[in-house]
Order: C-alpha cells, then sequence, then structure tokens
C-alpha cells in the first residue's frame, strides 16, 4: 500500500470509530451522480461508469446497514431520465434488472432480512425489469431488518400528483373525507402503495452539484433533514465519504440539540436561576434523548459560557 493509501486507511479507520459514539441517521437517501462523468474522465464508454456505479452502491449497502441505518433509498433512475439516448437506457434498465436478481439470492439478503420496495411509476420500465423488480420485493417482503428503497422510474413531483389522485379517488368511493387530509394522510398515500418511506435524515448527493434533481420533496423538506453534497463521482465515491457524510449529520444533529437546551435555558432564566431537573425535563419532550444526553450538553454549554455557567442551579 502507499504512503497515501496508508494514510487514507488510518484516517478511514478513525473516521468510523469517531461515528460510533453518536447516533446514525436512521433513513439515508442518496442521490448517486456522476457515472458517466467518470467515464469521460478515463476515457471509458458510459457504460462502463455505470457498471462501476453499480458496484459502489453495492458497497454503500454494506457500509449503511454495517454501522445501523434502518433505511436507504437509493435514486436510481428519475422520470427525467427517459429523456436519455435508448441506448443507454436500455444498458442501465438491464444492469438495474440483473442487481435486483443478484438481490433476491444474495446471502446478504437474508442475513439482513432486507426487505427491498420499489418508488416510481413502474408501468413506464420495461416488462422485463419490472418483473426483476416484482420479484425482489416479493421474495422479501415479510423483511423488516432494514430496507432498501430503490427510486425508479421516480419524480417527485409526479409522486405528489399521484397522491392528490389516490386520495381523490378514495373521496369519490367514500373511504376518505375531505377533513381528514392532513400531513400522515398525504404520506400514506405517496409512493410505494403499501406504505409509505419515512421521513429522511440525511441526503447525500455525489458528483459536485448541489441540487435534488426533483428526489424525494415532501419526505426531506418538511423535516430536520441534512444535506451532504461531495465532488467524487458516484463509482470513485469511497468509505471515507460516506463517513464523513454521517459525521456531518451528527455534528449537526448534535447543534440542533445544543440550540434546543439552549434556549430552554434561556426561556426559563427570565425567572430567575434554572434548575437542572427542569432543562432535562423540558428538553426532552422537544428532542428525543436520554437523560445523561442532555447532562453532557448542559456541561458542554457551560463550559464555554460564563452567563449560562451562572444561570444554572445543579
Ligand atoms: C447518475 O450518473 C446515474 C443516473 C442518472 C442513472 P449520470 O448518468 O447522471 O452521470 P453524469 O452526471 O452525467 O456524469
Ligand atoms: C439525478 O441525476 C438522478 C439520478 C441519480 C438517478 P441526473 O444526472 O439525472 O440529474 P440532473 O439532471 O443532473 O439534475
Ligand atoms: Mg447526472
Amino acid at each position: 500500500m502507499s504512503f497515501a493509501g496508508i494514510l487514507y486507511k488510518g484516517y478511514e479507520v478513525l473516521l468510523a470509530k469517531e461515528i460510533k459514539d453518536y447516533p446514525v441517521p436512521s433513513h439515508v437517501a442518496i442521490i448517486m451522480d456522476g457515472n458517466r462523468r467518470f467515464a469521460s474522465k478515463y476515457r471509458l464508454a458510459r457504460y462502463y461508469g455505470h457498471l462501476k456505479g453499480a458496484d459502489t452502491t453495492e458497497k454503500v449497502l454494506d457500509w449503511s446497514f454495517d454501522i445501523g441505518v434502518k433505511q436507504l433509498t437509493v435514486y436510481a433512475f428519475s422520470t427525467e431520465n427517459f429523456e436519455r439516448f435508448d441506448q443507454e437506457k436500455k444498458y442501465l434498465f438491464e444492469l438495474i434488472g440483473i442487481k435486483f436478481d443478484k438481490i433476491c439470492t444474495d446471502a446478504r439478503t437474508h442475513r439482513r432480512r432486507m426487505r427491498v420496495r420499489v418508488l416510481g411509476n413502474t408501468d413506464l420500465l420495461p416488462p422485463a425489469l419490472r418483473s426483476s423488480a416484482k420479484h425482489a420485493e416479493d421474495i422479501t417482503k415479510n423483511y423488516d431488518g432494514v430496507y432498501l428503497n430503490v427510486a425508479l422510474a421516480y419524480g417527485g413531483r409526479q409522486e405528489l400528483v399521484d397522491a392528490a389522485r389516490a386520495m381523490a379517488l378514495k373521496i369519490r368511493n367514500g373511504e376518505l373525507h375531505i377533513d381528514d387530509i392532513n400531513e400522515e394522510t398525504i404520506s400514506n398515500n405517496l409512493y410505494p402503495s403499501d406504505g409509505s418511506i419515512p421521513y429522511v435524515d440525511l441526503i447525500i448527493r455525489t458528483g459536485g452539484d448541489e441540487r435534488l434533481s426533483n428526489f424525494l420533496p415532501w419526505q426531506t423538506n418538511g423535516n430536520e433533514c441534512a444535506a451532504y453534497f461531495c465532488a467524487p463521482f458516484w463509482p470513485e465515491f469511497r468509505r471515507i465519504d460516506f463517513l464523513r457524510a454521517i459525521r456531518t449529520y451528527q455534528t449537526r444533529e448534535h447543534e440542533r440539540q445544543k440550540n434546543t437546551v439552549m434556549r430552554i435555558v434561556k426561556l426559563l432564566s427570565y425567572y430567575g436561576k434554572v434548575e437542572v431537573e427542569d432543562v432535562i425535563c423540558i428538553s426532552r419532550r422537544f428532542i428525543k434523548i436520554p437523560k445523561d444526553d442532555v447532562i453532557n450538553i448542559l456541561h458542554e454549554l457551560i463550559n464555554h459560557n460564563v452567563v449560562m455557567h451562572n444561570t444554572i442551579k445543579w
């Protein structure tokens, strides 16, 4: 191994250790971008970029589920991608089909009890791919260990249009009342049809562009989703990049918790000195973390802020 290789390995081990101390995101969604630019960088055919990209996806499944991610949603093909040349689409559909077939026989699927679900308008796909996808869904439908959601023929706006249609149909059939439409009803009518995916905690995009390309607008915008944009093209995305993304989520999450606790202390201090137990009790209503974590955050706050130090009564 080269000197740079050794350094990278050391850094990877260090990062992996660091992230173990904090909660990992439960749901990670990835925009896997840059396959063709990777191919042209190395003067390779386009299909080779997609092939290498598919290898990265397989590795990312291991990296994610091994650290405790529960749901992984990958953007495999968008509704906009139908505009691409027939040859490229044909190759991509074949490749994605092969990967679905492999999932069915792969021991890791069954060891992890991984459920596969497809998000998107599958009617637009060729029959062979549709049947591979359906087979992977059927074979794993009773699993609930981890979830792999594949966004295929997926468009975020189309998903909202389809949800509106599904709800309108239910109203017409008397299964739903207009007054009962709320955020939960809308979530329940999104893809896939047998139970929608949960909100996203971390979204990752490779390839250097900082946009969301019609990916999961409902599931990422309404909550506190962290975003990690990075430069490597998808085929060259390494475990180090993945771990950095996780660390970004953790840092952001910690900052969010710290700000909440700080605001609560400030509000309570309006009435004089603040009892630690009150801070813990109120904080835990807003951020679902153990009591000890609130205490650690309070220590962090008083170490860096004299006013905080003088306000809190232990
Ligand atoms: C992502 O890579 C894969 C798919 C969209 C299917 P691209 O094919 O978009 O590659 P770039 O972004 O043009 O390099
Ligand atoms: C996003 O990549 C979609 C997928 C990764 C499947 P694109 O390459 O299609 O996105 P834009 O067109 O650059 O936004
Ligand atoms: Mg692209």
